[in-house]
């Protein structure tokens, strides 16, 4: 255990977002009565329902204050039909990302279960990579705007931002990860670390992607970097999942990569994803968002939002604790314990409370 508690701050969001938090957050509490873990939990309120209530998203200085008062932050999903323009998600979560400047999203694509792999002939021990996403720039910048706005020659800008700086420090990550993976190790192989772009058509920020990730590459020659474009990438991890170890890409493509690999691991409800900036504060968040017609029905999968604590512990140094989590999500879900969408028959609660046993 470490020597400091450490300090967590919980901000569960809208929909299924405060169950899963919910039973994430029981787990954290039985490690704390059980003294496996020392940290104290925060919880803060920010949500549609806040925002509905006050009008405020998030507090001014709220994201200075974060950063000196925790350790890391655990958060649900945001989203909710009240707020027609989502302005309160885009800015507590991209506000989060990008004024943490958490450049890391980090997104395991691993499954625990041959059962839950939609993939013929393809199981548990072939689907397991990482996928590293820039998380501060490319198309999630707000930079564009509308002219001639409702006539029939408006005209819409969305402009995607590529920096040196960006692409190498996620690459650098991607590198570093890549040599303490202990799958490559456990296929004695050297360790895979593919860039994923589109410089075929993306002619600047493309080329800017592929020469900064191989300038990178040569300072770890001690892994096997390699390049794909995005759309060959799609193909080949749905054929050939196994042959992945690393993928590093932008912001939007590593979004749309990630949601695939969630479904190879059963599903949005079964991945975890952190946002990270390496000795700093950061962010932790279940890749399932906040699905408004299943929210208040306990039927919402925990699993996902539970092995985003195991991936918040780990990532916090809590390495033996973390490893138990997913043992315990691990056997539940080999036992077929679980929710519906995993092919369980179990609510929230008694899912939450089959990994608690576990534990
Ligand atoms: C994700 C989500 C978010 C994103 C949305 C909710 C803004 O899809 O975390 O993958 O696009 O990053
Ligand atoms: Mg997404």
């Amino acid at each position: 255990m470490s020597e400091k508690t450490l300090r967590i701050a919980i901000v569960p969001g809208d929909g299924i977002g405060v169950e899963t938090t919910r039973e994430a957050v029981r787990v954290l509490e039985a490690l704390v009565e059980s003294g496996r873990l020392d940290a104290s939990l925060t919880r803060l309120p920010w949500s549609a329902e806040h925002y509905l209530a006050t009008g405020e998203t998030v507090p001014a200085g709220a994201f200075e204050r974060l950063g000196a008062d925790f350790d890391a932050v655990l958060v649900g999903a945001f989203g909710d039909p009240r707020v027609k323009d989502n302005r309160h998600a885009r800015e507590i979560l991209l506000g989060m990302r990008f004024k943490l400047d958490l450049f890391v999203n980090f997104r395991p694509v691993k499954c625990l279960a041959d059962r839950l792999s939609p993939l013929k002939d393809r199981g548990a021990s072939d689907i397991d990579f990482v996928v590293f996403r820039e998380n501060t720039e490319g198309s999630y910048v707000g930079l564009g705007g509308l002219f001639k706005r409702d006539t029939p020659d408006e005209i819409a800008l969305e402009e995607d931002v590529t920096t040196r700086k960006g692409v190498e420090r996620i690459s650098r990550e991607a590198f570093e990860f890549a040599r303490t993976f202990e799958k490559p190790k456990r296929l004695s192989r050297p360790p895979r670390v593919l860039m994923a772009d589109k410089h075929n058509v993306h002619r600047f920020g493309g080329d800017l992607w592929n020469r900064v990730f191989f300038e990178v590459a040569e300072g770890y020659p001690d892994c096997e970097a390699s390049h794909m474009f995005v759309d060959a990438l799609t193909m080949q991890i749905v054929r050939d999942p196994g042959s992945f170890d690393v993928i590093v890409t932008n912001n939007m493509f590593g979004d749309i990569v990630t949601d695939l690999g969630a479904a190879l691991q059963g599903g949005l409800g079964m991945a975890a994803s952190g946002n990270i900036h390496p000795g700093r504060i950061s962010v932790f968040e279940p890749i399932h968002g906040s699905a408004p017609p299943l929210a208040g029905k306990g039927v919402a999968n925990p699993f996902g939002s539970i092995l985003t604590v195991q991936m918040m512990l780990a990532h916090l140094g809590e390495k033996e604790t973390a490893a138990k989590i997913e043992s315990a999500v691990s056997e539940c879900v080999a036992a077929g314990l679980g929710t519906r969408d995993i092919g369980g028959t179990l609510s929230t609660r008694e899912a939450a409370d089959a990994v608690l046993k576990r534990l």
